[in-house]
């Protein structure tokens, strides 16, 4: 019990080291929860469409074409050829129903499939478990929705040099505006409430937000299904994959289905 105890206590400052040092971090250091002006981002909006639409189409890459939980995510690096259009590392969707994991949003299962990639013994990359996790300051993660409060911690974790998000979490076109249930908090808050843990990375919003939103209109609203989907004309009246088709509006999703 005792040896548990001591156990669990080292594992804990080797996990948190910057807890014993944090009387000299800086409380909210400098860009911390920093959002990126698209004016000046420094990738062309094009190369950030180029990403955003990738992500867009890892949904039907691992899911579907319609799927009912639309939260894709990549993982790129823009350092290889900056400024060019930068390199895929991996992809990820959100596998919370296939999986039987309510950890795996999009953004945690890219995390989770690029360290495996990151670190397989016979892939390109053949990472230690410590350089695989430094690897991630160099990287950028797209999402085809602002990322929750875990996926915000986690992105933070990562120490990712950019995260970048389409649809946003709260205000107008945004998921709590289409009815989604959502932990009302932005990640610029979380980032900007991380005490003792330097902050890095930048955060680039709503980029092409005018092409995920559609993603996220019917399952809580009387919105249209995407392309290529048309409603179930049954009472759950879920968008499934077929032929557009004129279809009855007014049919509300059934909101019973955990995301
Ligand atoms: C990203 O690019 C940089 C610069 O070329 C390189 O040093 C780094 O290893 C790359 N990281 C990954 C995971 O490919
Ligand atoms: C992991 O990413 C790779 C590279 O993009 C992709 O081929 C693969 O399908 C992804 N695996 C999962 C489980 O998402
Ligand atoms: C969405 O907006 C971008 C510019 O921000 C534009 O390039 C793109 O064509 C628009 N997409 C659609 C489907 O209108
Ligand atoms: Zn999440």
């Amino acid at each position: 019990m005792t040896t548990l105890l001591v156990v669990l206590l080292c594992l804990c400052a080797s996990l948190f080291p910057t807890l014993s040092t944090a009387k000299q971090s800086p409380v909210h250091p400098v860009g911390s929860g920093a959002e990126i002006d698209l004016e000046n981002d420094p990738v062309s909006a094009d190369i950030r469409a180029h990403w955003m639409r990738r992500a867009i189409s890892t949904l039907s890459d691992l899911q579907s074409t319609c799927p009912f939980a639309p939260f894709g995510a990549v993982i790129v690096n823009h350092t290889v050829t900056e400024p060019g259009e930068g390199e895929l590392v991996c992809i990820g969707v959100n596998a919370v129903q296939m999986d039987g994991n309510p950890t795996l949003h999009g953004e945690v299962a890219a995390i989770n499939n690029c360290t495996s990639i990151l670190t397989d013994p016979a892939g390109k990359y053949q990472l230690s478990g410590p350089d695989a996790l430094k690897a991630f300051s160099d990287l950028s993660l797209y999402t085809t929705a602002e990322a929750c409060p875990m996926c915000s911690s986690a992105i933070l974790y990562g120490a990712f040099r950019e995260y970048i998000y389409s649809t946003p979490i709260h205000g107008p076109n945004s998921l709590l505006a289409h009815g989604w249930p959502q932990i009302d908090l932005p990640s610029k808050e979380i980032f900007a409430r991380s005490l003792g843990r330097e902050v890095r990375t930048r955060i680039v919003p709503q980029v092409l937000a005018n092409e995920t939103e559609g993603l996220f209109v019917w399952q809580f609203g009387d919105g249209a299904c995407p392309a290529s989907c048309v409603k179930e004309q049954d009472e759950r009246g879920w968008c499934v994959e077929g032929e557009k088709q004129e279809v009855p509006t007014g049919k509300k999703a059934s909101p019973g289905r955990e995301l």
